[in-house]
């Protein structure tokens, strides 16, 4: 039973479950008839996932524990995570080490070995950016591979291991984290936030306040109501478009890209096609942000998806923008 892996709640089954406490038996487990000619699933805390079916395969989990400072060189630590540790518990121990970088990442759900996958990122800051080095099992060669930043070609909400699902089972992730650096504050609401809270030079610790402070505001907690971040990404369009669009709806927020392309709020296209706060039956689009879907109660990962599917269309009909989905549909 999968209801309490997914932050969706939804009541999905997988054919089998491995639970791996140590990498080194990844090699022998993924020799099993089973997951070498099978489907595989890795799944974390399954926060960014939606399950639409049963699943015919395995599901793999890794809970594997540790963290382990490797070197600190020019004001600058490295350290790696097994990939099994939570984001939010790494997040807060490197900010009592004196760590910086990864305050604006505080609070969002998931395990270590999920970050890298989807390029983890809010208020202005992408955990690729603090990447040293990913450590993955790859099942092709059933070898382990160490994939240094550039490898890991991390992009919006993406990276090497989103594209090769198939391939890569993340084990652990070495990060750089400065003991100094310019604070990220330019991301809309974090200035605001901190001057509310009275702190003009703001250290990591500070940044991490104001940033728990707008997520606790602004995002519903999976604890309370089942949800799994974003459903969809905020789509890219080219730069005319863009223009276009907000010609006739000023109010959209456009974020301009180096390439051509820019960014749309799909929340904001959402809200304006009138979805937030929709429900049908337990499956509905939070009342707090038009960009999370959520479980009232007993919705199956099919209804999620074909309330999604609504909201797509809708959107499509209204704008002329598609909107893709930011979990992994299963
Ligand atoms: N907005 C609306 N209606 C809403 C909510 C937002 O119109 O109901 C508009 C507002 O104008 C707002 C703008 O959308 O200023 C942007 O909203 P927000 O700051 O909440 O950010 P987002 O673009 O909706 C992204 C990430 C979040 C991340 C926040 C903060 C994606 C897909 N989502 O959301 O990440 O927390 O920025 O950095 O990029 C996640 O990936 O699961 C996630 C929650």
């Amino acid at each position: 039973p999968l209801a309490g892996r997914n932050t969706l709640r939804v009541a999905a089954r997988a054919a089998l479950l491995a639970e791996v406490r140590d990498d080194a038996a990844l090699p022998g487990l993924f020799a099993q008839p089973a997951l070498r000619d099978g489907q595989v699933f890795v799944l974390g805390e399954g926060s960014n996932v939606l399950f639409t079916r049963d699943y015919p395969g395995t599901v793999v989990h890794l809970a594997t524990r540790g963290v382990e400072v490797l070197q600190e060189r020019d004001g600058v630590a490295r350290v790696r995570v097994a990939a099994g540790e939570r984001w939010d518990d790494f997040v807060r121990w490197s900010l009592g080490q004196g760590f910086a970088g990864l305050e604006n990442l505080i609070l969002i759900p998931g395990t270590v070995g999920a970050a890298p996958i989807q390029n983890i990122g809010a208020y202005g800051v992408e955990v690729g950016e603090f990447v040293h080095a990913v450590e993955a099992f790859d099942r092709r060669t059933g070898a382990t591979e160490r994939l240094d930043r550039a490898a890991c070609a991390f992009a919006y909400r993406d990276s090497v291991f989103k594209r090769e699902p198939q391939r890569w089972v993340v084990i652990a992730v070495e990060f750089d984290l400065p003991h100094a650096h310019a604070p990220r504050l330019d991301y809309a609401g974090v200035r605001e936030e901190l001057a509310a809270m009275g702190v003009d030079k703001p250290a990591p610790y500070h940044v991490a306040e104001a940033v728990v402070r707008l997520r606790t505001r602004k995002l519903p907690d999976p604890a309370v109501i089942a949800n799994a971040g974003s459903f969809f990404k905020n789509p890219r369009v080219p730069a005319a478009q863009a223009a276009a669009l907000q010609r006739e709806h000023p109010a959209l927020p456009v974020w301009p890209g180096s390439d051509g392309m820019a960014k749309l709020s799909a929340a904001w296209l959402i809200e304006a096609s009138g979805f937030k706060g929709l429900r049908e039956g337990d499956a509905g689009i939070s009342n707090r942000h038009a960009l999370v879907l959520v479980n009232h109660g007993r919705a199956s990962g099919a209804e999620l998806w074909a309330l999604a599917g609504r909201v797509r269309e809708g959107v499509r009909a209204r704008f002329g923008v598609i909107l893709e989905p930011e979990p992994v549909i299963v």
